[in-house]
């Protein structure tokens, strides 16, 4: 691994792809800093230019320099968070180029919890951008393998860190608003942001992805499998028991009820985390099978379940 780590920094050097796992879902990595190489990720996953780049660092302390502004909240964030799964927009540094940023004055900063990564990070002594290393609207990849299988030689190395372990996004929190938002729920919880920053608001995203996201017509593209796939609450179990088909996949939670003939059935863990944990994977093993459908019970409405229930909003439609 140490023979790929500086093939990694050197290509990462030179402008290339790298492709990384974090503990949320595996990274494609490029330069913050070299505009060439940014261009690249945005052509290798078909991402609008529009969508802004989280950038990765090795700490708090490298984190300040790719900021223009760090205020007090964000020490204190990264203090409780870091490395762990929290993006923190505030102003941009002009060193990291403004196309990572879709052109926005701010930027997203996160230390990732995986030692490879953190290896990565530090060997390389630079801000790495790395969007999600699926191609877009896809599912996010949470294995190596996940990744080889979306972008293939669009990217220049992967390094294979093993099974991501939280499986879902970072949360994404911009520290411009007062009080600071929740643009994108995800490993952390509103419920342990609370007690470090005190009342934070839930929100929309604001990107093209996310304004896509809030017309209906277009929900189902983002984290989307191809195969149709429609979402159902636990008490409209009857409805789908009625329309389910013998080519049809079901992806469901634990106590799973009586289940007629279909054609796989994926049962996913009661436990958040655990769930989370092997969410995409799954989603993605009843994408592989060429389904009629696959049918995916929701989570409960509860604050614990908050970022599972919005990727699938994103993911599949309503019944
Ligand atoms: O867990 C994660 O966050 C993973 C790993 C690789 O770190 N990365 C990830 O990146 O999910 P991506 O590009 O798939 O999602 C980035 C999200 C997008 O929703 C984007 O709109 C938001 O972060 N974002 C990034 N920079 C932003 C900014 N300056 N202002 C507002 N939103 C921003
Ligand atoms: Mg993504």
């Amino acid at each position: 691994m140490g023979d790929d780590l500086s093939k990694a920094v050197a290509i990462l050097r030179a402008g290339g792809l790298v492709a990384f796992p974090t503990e949320t879902v595996y990274g494609l990595g490029a330069d913050a800093t070299n505009a060439a190489a940014v261009a690249r990720i945005f052509a290798a996953k078909g991402r609008p230019a529009t969508n802004p780049l989280i950038v990765h660092v090795a700490d708090a302390v490298v984190a300040r320099r790719y900021a223009a502004d760090w205020p007090r909240m964000a020490s204190r964030l990264a203090e409780h968070f870091w490395p762990g799964p929290l993006t923190l927009v505030v102003r941009r540094a002009p060193c990291i180029v403004a196309a990572a940023a879709a052109g926005l004055d701010t930027v997203g900063l996160r230390c990732p919890d995986h030692p490879l990564a953190l290896q990565l990070l530090r060997k390389f002594d630079g801000p790495v951008a790395a969007p999600s290393a699926n191609r877009s609207m896809r599912i996010s990849p949470t294995t190596a393998e996940h990744v080889r299988h979306e972008l293939g030689d669009r990217v220049d190395l992967i390094l294979d860190g093993g099974a991501c372990q939280v499986g879902i996004e970072s949360t994404v929190l911009d520290l411009l608003a007062d009080p600071p938002r929740i643009l994108r729920p995800g490993g952390v919880s509103a419920a342990q942001l609370e007690p470090v920053i005190g009342a934070v608001q839930l929100g929309e995203h604001l990107t093209a992805t996310d304004q896509a996201a809030s017309s209906p017509g277009q929900q189902a593209v983002h984290y989307a499998p191809h195969t149709p796939t429609l979402r159902f609450e636990a008490g409209q179990w009857e409805r789908v028991r009625a329309q389910l088909g013998s080519d049809d996949v079901l992806l469901l939670m634990e106590p799973a009820p009586q289940v007629p003939r279909v054609r796989q059935v994926i049962c996913l863990p009661e436990d958040p985390q655990a769930y989370a944990r092997r969410f995409y994977a799954s989603l993605r093993q009843a994408d592989s099978l060429g389904a009629g459908r696959i049918w995916v019970q929701m989570p409960p409405d509860l604050p614990t379940w908050a970022a599972v229930r919005d990727r699938l909003k994103r993911a599949a439609q309503s019944l």
